[in-house]
């Protein structure tokens, strides 16, 4: 980018720790303005701190979850207030999610729906009209892999993820020709606080989160409308898994998951 021309306005939702935290550094380090949101206000301050010493142009860091409309409603205003808009939003923040049918809950899908999905939906809300009227921008939704089949044992997060992808491909297709480009970013495994707590054994090809976020990054850059990776995990789930009939995927998912 020129010295005169100005910097990127971007936006990252959970940017209090693992992707989210990594991808705000990199983009940081690139000069963008930068807006962070996350619930813990000790953390987003600290993410402030370093990414001033990373190069952003500006930071604002808005705590609060996105969860509540008027949350969000309020942290969108304070963005426009002081940088107009948008040009590149990370709809980032989520939540895992586990239940098991034979006890079932409701309420481990209701909060899992909140962040993952309602939550997209209320930041989808107020930053759309405004992209729409300046012809461009981007959004990405950090989507994942557990959507393209319903998983065991994390019904709410498999299912968030579903409908979270499911939406994305919606307002993607609603959205060509306005100038407005949405991306589905399905990573795979990425060293987080949400995977520290699974045993590294059941998380092939796990990444470190420096690389992971690289990798969301490049393909955004790319313009994709589906980002994957890594191959060696995605390929094989997304071409031949996801398209296990019934009567194959079900004894083997239920297998995987007892081993
Ligand atoms: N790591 C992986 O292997 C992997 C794979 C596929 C997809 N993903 C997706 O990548 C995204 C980032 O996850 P991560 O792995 O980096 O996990 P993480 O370290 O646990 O980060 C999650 C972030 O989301 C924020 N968050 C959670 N609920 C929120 C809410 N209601 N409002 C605002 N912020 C909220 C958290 O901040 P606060 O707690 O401070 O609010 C935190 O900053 C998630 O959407 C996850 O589903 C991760």
């Amino acid at each position: 980018m020129s010295d005169s021309a100005p910097s990127r306005r971007s936006l990252i939702t959970g940017a209090t720790s693992g992707l989210g935290r990594a991808m705000a550094t990199q983009l940081a380090r690139r000069g963008d303005r930068i807006a962070i949101t996350g619930r813990r206000k000790n953390l987003l301050h600290e993410v402030e701190a370093q990414l001033k010493s990373a190069g952003a142009a500006d930071v604002l860091a808005l705590p609060g979850g996105v969860d509540d409309p008027q949350c969000v409603a309020a942290h969108y205003a304070q963005i426009k207030q002081q940088w107009g808009g948008l040009d590149l939003a990370i709809l980032n923040a989520g939540v895992g999610g586990s239940n098991n049918a034979k006890t079932f809950a409701a309420q481990p899908y209701l909060e899992t729906f909140a962040t993952n999905v309602h939550g997209v939906c209320n930041w989808l809300e107020q930053i759309i009209p405004d992209m729409i009227a300046q012809r461009s921008g981007t959004i990405a939704g950090i989507s994942s892999p557990a959507g393209w089949r319903g998983l065991p044992g994390i019904g709410p997060y498999s299912a968030s993820k579903a409908a979270l992808s499911t939406l994305l491909e919606s307002t993607r297709v609603e959205l060509r020709g306005t100038g407005v480009h949405v991306v589905d970013v399905c990573p795979g495994f990425v060293k987080s606080e949400m995977t520290a707590k699974n045993d590294p054994n059941d998380m092939p090809w796990l990444l470190e989160t420096e690389d992971g976020a690289a990798r969301i990054l490049r393909g955004i850059d790319a313009r994709k409308r589906i980002v994957h990776f890594p191959w060696q995990l995605t390929w094989p789930l997304r071409h031949i898994i996801a398209r296990f009939p019934g009567w194959l995927f079900d004894p083997l998912i239920t297998r995987w998951s007892r081993s």
